[in-house]
């Protein structure tokens, strides 16, 4: 539980928010490169901030503020020429950078330009992901996770826009214990899958006994769930790292990963990017793709998924009898947005009785209050922000630490050795000669 203080606290991200500051100490994903065409500015919205993103005529992307330094006017609905960006309403010119390169109103000299300049920021685009770093001073190591540099095929991106405050939906994705009864597929719909509700991880997800365990991290908070069955043990490790990802086990292979980002829009709406990475070769597509309902298209942006808040998610009790166990179809994507959405767009957490089974939560909770306390002390020198990295070999380092599971093990308590030997393989492959 929090008081309602630090609930608006962990929640509110809005300028000049202790939120709102951390969100701007890290890399954060804006847009997928898919959304920027060569003919159109795209306008960008994050942090209760608004953006536009373009490219120029050399195919360079730009990132600036959405408003025109000059008079205010709305710079996504400008004309791409003249080497920049133009202003539709006294046509100033700005590049890439944000640097002013037409003052047509102006007399000739160029004093005036140069001392006039549109806000721009960093940007670094990976696995078809743009990212930005709307900070002051110089951006940290970017956080070159394996899922955002492998080859495309290797990958399944789903951006959506959730109705939702962004810790609603983040606090879902670092919570095992709902995989037992949100996402779970019932007798009828079980033979035909072959995912982690198949098999034996059913008997353990019915009827294992959870037990949790946490550990704070140079990342943020490493989660270790069990679900015990004897003296064997269903083992989950999952990874909340700092401020606003999610590193999550994918299906049942232990063969990459799910990374989850969520991006604040404003306190009621987030962008979530649901990468899904899969190490050993392509990812399985038609699997994925109940999800790709989700997706929000900024070209479309009143798009709703075909289950939505607005249709009580259709959800359908007859499935529940025998389909899936939340009536909502086989989108483990819609169940969460059901979760997580249907709670209200801002969940007062002063209201809620977290148990054992909630530790994650608490802990990344407890993470995101500390960082925000920490900023101003991290940036005099002080103990870097958790997955704040200077150097790019710190950041490859921290990356090491991130390991997720999804297993049955023979000995509930070799969940401990389990990470060690993930850890291991990691570094292995960190000492390989790409
Ligand atoms: S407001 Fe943009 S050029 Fe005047
Ligand atoms: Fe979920």
């Amino acid at each position: 539980m929090l008081t309602r203080e630090q609930n608006d606290l962990v929640c509110r991200s809005g300028p000049g928010t202790p939120l709102g500051k951390l969100f701007r100490q890290y890399w954060l994903p804006l847009a997928l490169e898919s959304d920027v065409l060569d003919d159109r500015p795209l306008p960008v919205a994050a942090l209760h901030e608004h953006f536009v993103l373009f490219r120029d005529e050399k195919k360079r992307l730009g990132l600036l503020d959405m408003f025109c330094v000059h008079r205010g006017a709305d710079l996504s609905y400008g004309r791409l020429e003249a080497g920049g960006l133009r202003c539709l309403y006294h046509g100033w010119v700005y590049d890439v950078n944000g640097k002013c390169l037409e003052q047509p109103a102006e007399p000739p000299g160029k004093e005036f330009c140069d001392r006039v300049k549109q806000p721009s920021y960093p940007l670094q685009v990976r696995g078809g992901v743009v990212f930005a770093y709307l900070g002051e001073g110089k951006p940290p190591a970017f956080p070159e996770l394996d899922a955002l540099n492998a080859p495309d095929e290797h990958r399944f991106m789903v951006r959506s826009r959730e109705r939702c405050n962004w810790l609603q939906g983040l606090e879902g994705d670092i919570d095992p214990y709902h995989l037992s009864f949100l996402h779970l597929a019932l007798e009828g719909e079980r033979k035909a899958l072959n995912n982690s509700n198949g098999g034996r991880n059913y008997e353990f997800f019915r009827s294992g006994k959870a037990r949790m365990e946490v550990e704070r991290t140079d990342f943020g908070v490493r989660i270790y769930a069990m679900r015990d069955l004897n003296e064997e043990s269903y083992i989950r490790l999952s990874n909340f790292v700092c401020p606003n990802l999610a590193i999550v086990a994918a299906g049942q292979e232990n063969d990459g990963y799910m990374a989850l980002w969520h991006v604040p829009i404003d306190d009621h709406h987030h962008f979530k990017y649901q990468l899904f990475y899969r190490a050993s070769g392509p990812v399985d597509r038609a699997r994925e793709e109940p999800l790709a309902e989700m997706r929000w298209d900024p070209h479309n942006p009143e798009r709703l998924p075909n289950r939505n808040s607005d249709n009580r998610w259709l959800q359908d009790r007859e499935q529940m009898k025998n389909g899936w166990y939340a009536g909502i179809g086989p989108s483990f994507g819609l169940h969460d947005n059901w979760a997580t959405e249907a709670m209200g767009p801002l969940f007062d957490r002063s209201k809620e009785h977290l148990g054992h089974g909630d530790r994650a939560v608490v802990a990344a909770r407890r993470t995101l209050l500390e960082a925000m306390a920490d900023i101003d002390a991290a940036k005099s020198g002080g103990k870097p922000l958790p997955f704040r990295c200077e150097s790019q070999e710190t950041m490859r380092e921290t990356i090491t630490e991130i390991v997720v599971a999804s297993m049955i093990s023979p000995d509930k308590n070799r969940y401990r050795e389990l990470f060690e030997e993930r850890q291991q393989e990691a570094r292995a492959r960190l000492q390989k000669p790409a």
